[in-house]
Formats: structure tokens, C-alpha cells, sequence
């Protein structure tokens, strides 16, 4: 089955992309590091780690990445690898492979996270829409204006025009749907091997700015000096939930690159290097980020405007500040850009294979986030009374529909998804299948792979999930 599946894959290299294979080992890396470096580490990760008050937050993060996420990566990689398919195909091939069944059943599973993907990115591409608006504010009038005050203004004038929200989102989806539908990923995997170092330069930096001009040692402390005593369940269940978002995990979204990846390439080191650039990024964003929170007296618990409140104010007082903040937006619209094409890539590489042109697969992805998007759009203005999870006790009395989204993605949604994903690599595949996927690599690291898919890993999602839905219906 292994060579009919590689035979799809090669037979669908025809259509669209031209060739759905990387060539190399870097080829992957550079796919999978722009897929999981985005809207995450710059944008979600800097406002959770405000929301949860800071430092444990981040330790827990940190570890959840490493003990949990990570496995799970090397989880959908492989996964994706050994079945040369997308997810919905890759699971219910290797399903029926090893259990003589239909395979059916994650069939369905599959097709659900190429769904949830999708819902992703209905958030995700109004996010990332309001990065043109950044853009455009720099270029045309620059950043010299924002003051707290100002900054906060702007924001909250853009987020309550409806108008002006879909159009940037429908301008972000339009891009992402040129370049998935005419297959110029290659063009930008490309790209990439200098906008990532050029965009981690940048980083470097606006830190370096941040750390000298604002409240630098204040932010450190917020940052990487944990009390423990602040430890609650639903602090490690935000950083459960961003660990997965952060590594594109939990959907099954990373197994459609692993799909392309060569056979012989080693998963584990190629998905180490995803995760240390990931976690890079991310703790560059915070130390952006929190020094201006501090030296401005702004709330660090400001929410999902938190970066577009802070950095503009940042950029008013650096000199070079206007080319620098432009330069900063382009670089994080290119950041957003390379994950919302792994978002749309599973569906299109599902529907591709049940003979669905590309072009009218990436129709149907657009069409479905961007119908969905509307929900967050709202939720930033008509709908910010609107309180769906009322119901659910004080914690999410004040969750707007959009946050709705986001809470259910990182505390249920990927969660589970990772439980799922654990057991098929732990507890469905053979271990034969599973070392001779990770033959690249030293025995003992097959050896440490299974023992945290079989158990580390689970029983740790899953002890968070039971307790972070006892407490959310006893208190
Ligand atoms: N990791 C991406 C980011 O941090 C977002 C993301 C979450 C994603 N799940 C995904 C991207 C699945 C691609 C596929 O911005």
C-alpha cells in the first residue's frame, strides 16, 4: 500500500505546484518552519503570556513544547511521511493497514482537522489583515503619533469598521489563494531562506530597542522569574494550547509536509530545528513586546490587540522608526502568510486526491474561512456583547465569539486532536513502522519517541483536559 499511496502522490505532482515532493531535507524545513512561525508567536503568544501573567506561563510553555508538542510533530510528520497522502488518506491507509478494519472512522478524524484548519484560519486572515493596515499606516503617515492613547485609538477605529475589516481580510485570503492555487510555494520556500534570517535580524533588533529604551529589566523579570504559586489548571491548559498552536500540531495539518518529506531525511532532527526556530521567534516577540507594555504603563493582559497597541509606539520613538515598523509588518504579514498556506494546503491536498482540481480545492478552503471569519470579524464590533460560553462559569463569562474559537481550539479542540494523533503513532502503528521511519536517526531515539506517544504524552494532555473541565463546571 505504501507504493500505491506514494504512486497518488507522485501522480497528483502533475497538478498545481509542480511537484509535490521537497528535495531536500532543508526544502521541508524551511515549509515547516514557515508554517509554524506566525501569527503565534508574534501575536498570540506575547497576549496569552500577558493574560496568564507572564513567567509561568512561559516555563510551562516551554516544557509543554518540548515534552508534548514536540512528540506530537514527530507524531504527524511521520504519520504524513509513511503515507505519502494527505491526512484524511494517511490515516484511514494506515489504519486499515494495521488494524484490518476500514479505517473509516479516522477517515472521518482526519477530515475533521483539515476542517478545523480551515477555522484556523478564519481568525487567522482577519489577524493578518490587520497587519496591511499597519503597513499602509506607516507608509502613509507614519508612526510618529502613537502615543498610548493614539495607539489604542487606532486600533479600536479599525476594529470597529466591519467594511474595513472584511477587506483586509478578503485582501489577505486573495494572496494566500494566488499562491497555493498557482503552486509558487517553491517560489517562496525560496524566499525564505533569507526572509527568515532577515525577519529573525529584525527581531534582534526592535529586542535590543526594547530592552535599552524600555523597561527592560522589568520585562525580563515578568518574563523568565515564575511563582509558582500563581500554578492553576487553567494557566497549563492557555500553555498546553499555545505549545500545539505554535507547532501547527494537533490537526494533523504538519502531516500533509511531511507527506512531501524525502524518505530518507531524518524526521526528528528536521522537526527539532522547526521547534527551535519556532520557540526563537516567539521568545524575541515577548521581549518586543513587554518592555513597551511596561515603559507605557499598558496592560499586559490587553488582549488580542496587545502587539498592535505596543509596537506602533515602539516604532514612534526609534529613530528609523516608520521604515523599521514597515519593514517589521511586511516581515510578520510574511511570517502570517507561510502558515495560512499550511493551513489551506491539507484541504486542498485531500480534495486534490479525490480528484478536485487545485484551483477549485483552494476555492472551497478560501470560501469556507472566509465565510467563517465573518464570526471574528464581528466578535470585534457588533458582536462584542455577544457571550457564548456564558453559560461555562465566570472564567469565559466575558469570551467573545472569536475568543470562543481560540479557547475552544487550544483548551478542547487541539488537545484532543493530539490525544488522537498520539494513539495512532503510539498505540495503532506497530513499532517495526515506527523505528523504520525514524531509522535516521539512533535507536534510542525511536525508543524515547514511543515512550512519549504511548504515555508521557497522553497522559498528560489528557490529566489536563479532565481537570480543566471539572473546574470550568464545579467553580
Ligand atoms: N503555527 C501557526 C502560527 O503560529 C498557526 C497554526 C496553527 C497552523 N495550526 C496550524 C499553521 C496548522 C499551519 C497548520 O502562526
Amino acid at each position: 500500500s505504501k507504493d500505491m499511496a506514494a504512486g497518488m502522490a507522485a501522480g497528483s505532482s502533475s497538478v498545481g505546484d509542480g511537484g509535490h515532493r521537497f528535495s531536500s531535507r532543508f526544502g521541508f524545513v524551511l515549509a515547516a518552519v514557515g508554517a509554524a512561525v506566525g501569527l503565534g508567536n508574534v501575536w498570540k503568544f506575547p497576549y496569552l503570556a500577558g493574560e496568564n501573567g507572564g513567567a509561568l506561563f512561559v516555563l510551562l510553555y516551554l516544557i509543554f513544547l518540548l515534552a508534548i508538542a514536540m512528540p506530537i510533530l514527530i507524531a504527524e510528520v511521520l504519520i504524513g511521511r509513511r503515507g505519502h497522502v494527505s491526512p484524511p488518506h494517511a490515516l484511514k491507509r494506515q489504519a486499515s493497514e494495521f488494524t484490518r478494519r476500514s479505517g473509516t472512522g479516522w477517515y472521518a478524524i482526519g477530515v475533521a482537522g483539515v476542517v478545523f484548519g480551515l477555522v484556523i484560519m478564519s481568525f487567522y486572515s482577519v489577524v493578518s489583515g490587520w497587519i496591511f493596515d499597519y503597513m499602509w499606516t506607516g507608509i502613509t503617515q507614519g508612526f510618529g503619533a502613537f502615543d498610548p492613547g493614539r495607539s489604542r485609538a487606532h486600533l479600536a477605529a479599525m476594529q470597529a469598521s466591519v467594511p474595513r475589516l472584511l477587506v483586509l481580510q478578503g485582501l489577505f485570503i486573495v494572496l494566500t489563494v494566488a499562491i497555493v492555487a498557482l503552486g509558487v510555494r517553491r517560489g517562496i520556500e525560496a524566499a525564505m531562506r533569507w526572509m527568515m534570517p532577515a525577519m529573525g535580524l529584525l527581531m534582534i533588533g526592535l529586542v535590543v530597542y526594547a530592552l535599552v529604551a524600555g523597561a527592560g529589566s522589568r520585562a525580563l523579570v515578568y518574563l523568565f522569574a515564575p511563582d509558582w504559586t500563581r500554578l492553576t489548571v487553567p494557566v497549563a491548559a492557555a500553555a498546553l494550547g499555545q505549545a500545539f498552536f505554535t507547532l501547527s500540531v494537533g490537526l494533523g495539518g504538519m502531516m500533509t509536509y511531511g507527506a512531501y518529506l524525502p524518505d530518507r531525511a531524518s524526521i526528528v532532527r528536521s522537526c527539532t530545528t522547526v521547534a527551535l526556530a519556532d520557540t526563537a521567534v516567539a521568545l524575541l516577540a515577548g521581549l518586543a513586546i513587554f518592555p513597551i507594555v511596561f515603559a507605557e504603563g499598558l496592560d499586559p493582559a490587553g488582549g488580542p490587540g496587545l502587539i498592535f497597541v505596543t509596537l506602533p509606539i515602539a516604532f514612534a520613538d526609534m529613530p528609523g522608526g516608520d521604515v523599521f515598523g514597515v519593514a517589521f509588518f511586511a516581515f510578520l504579514f510574511l511570517a502570517a502568510i507561510t502558515s495560512a498556506i499550511a493551513l489551506y494546503e491539507p484541504t486542498v491536498a485531500w480534495l486534490e486526491e479525490r480528484g478536485i482540481r487545485r484551483l477549485h480545492g483552494t476555492l472551497i478552503a478560501a470560501g469556507g474561512s472566509w465565510l467563517m471569519g465573518l464570526v471574528t470579524v464581528l466578535s470585534f464590533n457588533e458582536w462584542n456583547n455577544v457571550h457564548p460560553l456564558a453559560w461555562a462559569g465566570e472564567r469565559f463569562a466575558g469570551a467573545t465569539p472569536f475568543e470562543t474559537i481560540t479557547l475552544g481550539l487550544d483548551n478542547l479542540i487541539l488537545p484532543v486532536g493530539a490525544l488522537l494523533i498520539a494513539w495512532f503513532a503510539g498505540r495503532l502503528m506497530p513499532a517495526p513502522a515506527v523505528v523504520g521511519e525514524l531509522s535516521a536517526d539512533p535507536p534510542w531515539v525511536a525508543r524515547l519517541f514511543r515512550l512519549a506517544v504511548r504515555w508521557w504524552a497522553p497522559l498528560g494532555i489528557l490529566a489536563l483536559l479532565v481537570f480543566n473541565f471539572a473546574g470550568m463546571t464545579i467553580g
